[in-house]
């Protein structure tokens, strides 16, 4: 929140340079604690000021730096004005900045830093996030799990800044392999199993009846046929269909709620079918559907032929593909939601897929398309259950809960909790997250369970841990003292330090709004951890800032 401390030496500033205070606000940061020798706690990058490159060294930088914090004065707000590498520095009065410091935190509660300067006019968005988006009847794989939190991570931090967000799951609804189960079911199927568990039932007939196309013609064959059944909009067999999708949804929902997450809609692929024949219209009616010998449809995105700009968009049956269904499905959405932005999360296989439907977009007149966004983040190796490999979302849940309930009984000082199952899974998807997040999106890692389950280190397990203590004194010691504060007792460095970190938080979440990296928070909140570890004073109310941090993962419900 930086508790207006921005805004106030921002003002001065102003008056000084003639430039308008909310032009100053971003270029004012909190000091990292990380870097000790610095006592300020703020510092005005002259860099940034300027609109210049990040060039410290440079003298010049260096000279203004000194006249500008020459020029400037102490007030009843700042205390210490002195200058660093292109930096003038701040430090704001010791005992008022404990005081606002707790104030706000005591008043803005779970949302703290959400108020803060840093975001005060930026205008509420209609913001659209898909994610999750798994394929009825195949794997759920970790790459759909990654989806999922990181979606959800996505759309709470945008609404929890005020925007208006529409979470979209778009599942793999459609496509030959509706023909595959459609067929299989009738030869493998049992609606018993399925009304009872479909997401596996299903899961079993297709990986069945896969194996039997492949030896048995007939079976092929007759996929084939189901498939074009349900494309020609047969009642029959579309019944079949949307009963195997509907079973999956409400299966779906239930596992979801396991994580804390939901969705505004359940759209798919299927949605788009009759949709797409009228994108294939448009693009042919702007002379970008080019005809190949194959029978099938392109645009060829750079105009010279080169193979790696070529995208599909037509079977030579005049069927759509999933590239046609994506561009459909955007101009729906545009259609139904206008939104301001749209955020796709899927992994970093599908950033050329994205590029290109962005294009093909662009290319067909609507500017909106750059309002359209591919978050893609990197594979997750080695990621197995006892099962073997990970085929079901609640297969990982099941197994986090049980290995977490084993570590449980396994370490003595663990307390009795009321409801051990619950905790247990709570504390491992923390787990997860935290490891999950803790690196670029980007990067690919080696998952590992022992690793993500240390109760020591920069662990999800470790941060609950914390959570819990600070909780608990509070219980012990009740919240009576939050109204009636001796600042004065907080003013050893560690506790200076802590209400420093404090006056970061609207940055850090900034940060994240801005790139959609959740590592910023993490790292926020394994430090705030480990500084108030050390500190008895802060212990009793700190824990409603790391709730605040969990907010975004949803790791508290
Ligand atoms: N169902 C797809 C898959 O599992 C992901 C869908 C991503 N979203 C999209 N609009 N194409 O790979």
């Amino acid at each position: 929140m930086a508790c207006g401390f921005r805004r106030s030496i921002a003002y001065q500033l102003s008056r000084l340079l003639d430039l308008p205070p909310e032009n100053l606000i971003k270029s004012i940061s909190a000091v990292p604690i990380s870097r000790k020798e610095e006592v300020a706690d703020f510092q005005l990058s002259v860099d940034s000021l300027l609109g210049n490159n990040n060039d410290h060294s440079r003298p010049d930088i260096q000279v203004q730096a000194t006249r500008l914090a020459e020029k400037l004065k102490c007030d009843t707000v700042v205390s210490e004005i002195s200058t660093g590498q292109g930096t003038v520095n701040f430090k704001i009065n010791r005992e008022l900045l404990t005081k606002t410091v707790l104030q706000q935190v005591i008043k803005d509660g779970s949302k703290y830093g959400l108020n803060s300067e840093l975001f005060s006019g930026l205008p509420q968005k209609k913001i659209v996030v898909e994610f999750s988006s798994p394929n009825v009847a195949k794997k759920f794989h970790v790459g759909h799990l990654r989806s999922t939190i990181i979606g959800n991570f996505i759309a709470n931090l945008k609404e929890a800044l005020g925007h208006q967000v529409t979470r979209i799951n778009y599942l793999g609804d459609w496509g030959m392999q509706f023909g595959l189960l459609g067929t299989g079911f009738q030869l493998f199927g049992y609606e018993e199993k399925l009304q009872s568990n479909p997401l596996q039932h299903l899961f079993e007939v297709y990986v069945q009846v896969n194996k039997e196309a492949a030896d048995n013609k007939n079976v092929a064959k007759s996929a084939h046929e189901f498939f074009q059944r349900l494309e020609l909009g047969d009642m029959q067999a579309l019944e079949l269909w949307q009963k195997f999708r509907d079973l999956s949804i409400e299966e779906y929902v239930r596992i979801y709620k396991r994580l804390g997450v939901h969705f505004d809609e359940y759209s798919g692929e299927s949605f788009y079918r009759e949709k797409s024949q009228e994108v294939l219209k448009l693009l042919d009616s702007k002379g970008l559907l080019q005809k190949t010998i194959k029978g099938t449809a392109i645009v060829n995105l750079s105009g010279n032929g080169d193979p790696s700009s070529i995208c599909t968009v037509m079977r030579s049956d005049g069927t759509s593909l999933y590239a046609t269904r994506d561009l459909a499905a955007a101009i729906d959405r545009m259609d139904k939601y206008n939104f301001d932005t749209m955020i796709y999360v899927t992994d970093k296989g599908q950033k050329k897929h994205f590029q290109q439907v962005f294009q093909m977009l662009q290319i067909m007149g609507y500017d909106w398309a750059e309002r359209c966004q591919h978050v893609p983040f990197g594979v997750v190796q080695g990621m197995k259950t006892r099962r073997g490999e990970v085929t079901f979302l609640e297969d990982v849940l099941n197994e986090i809960r049980s290995r977490m309930l084993q570590n449980m009984a396994s370490i003595k000082t663990t307390k009795e909790v009321e409801n051990p199952q619950e905790t247990a899974e709570r504390v491992g998807l923390a787990a997860l997250i935290i490891q999950d997040f803790k690196g670029v999106l980007l990067s690919d890692y080696q998952f590992s369970w022992d690793r993500i389950f240390q109760s020591r280190g920069d662990t999800g397990v470790f941060l609950q841990y914390t959570h819990a203590r600070l909780h608990s004194l509070e219980e012990t010691f009740g919240c009576g003292y939050l109204n009636d504060f001796n600042t004065a007792c907080l003013q050893e460095p560690q506790s200076v330090s802590i209400l420093q970190h404090l006056l970061r938080f609207d940055e850090v979440l900034y940060r994240s709004s801005q790139d959609l990296q959740p590592r910023h928070i993490v790292s926020y909140l394994l430090t705030l951890r480990n500084a108030v570890i050390q500190v008895s004073a802060f212990q009793c109310w700190i824990h409603l800032l790391m709730e605040l941090g969990f907010d975004f993962f949803k790791l508290r419900q």
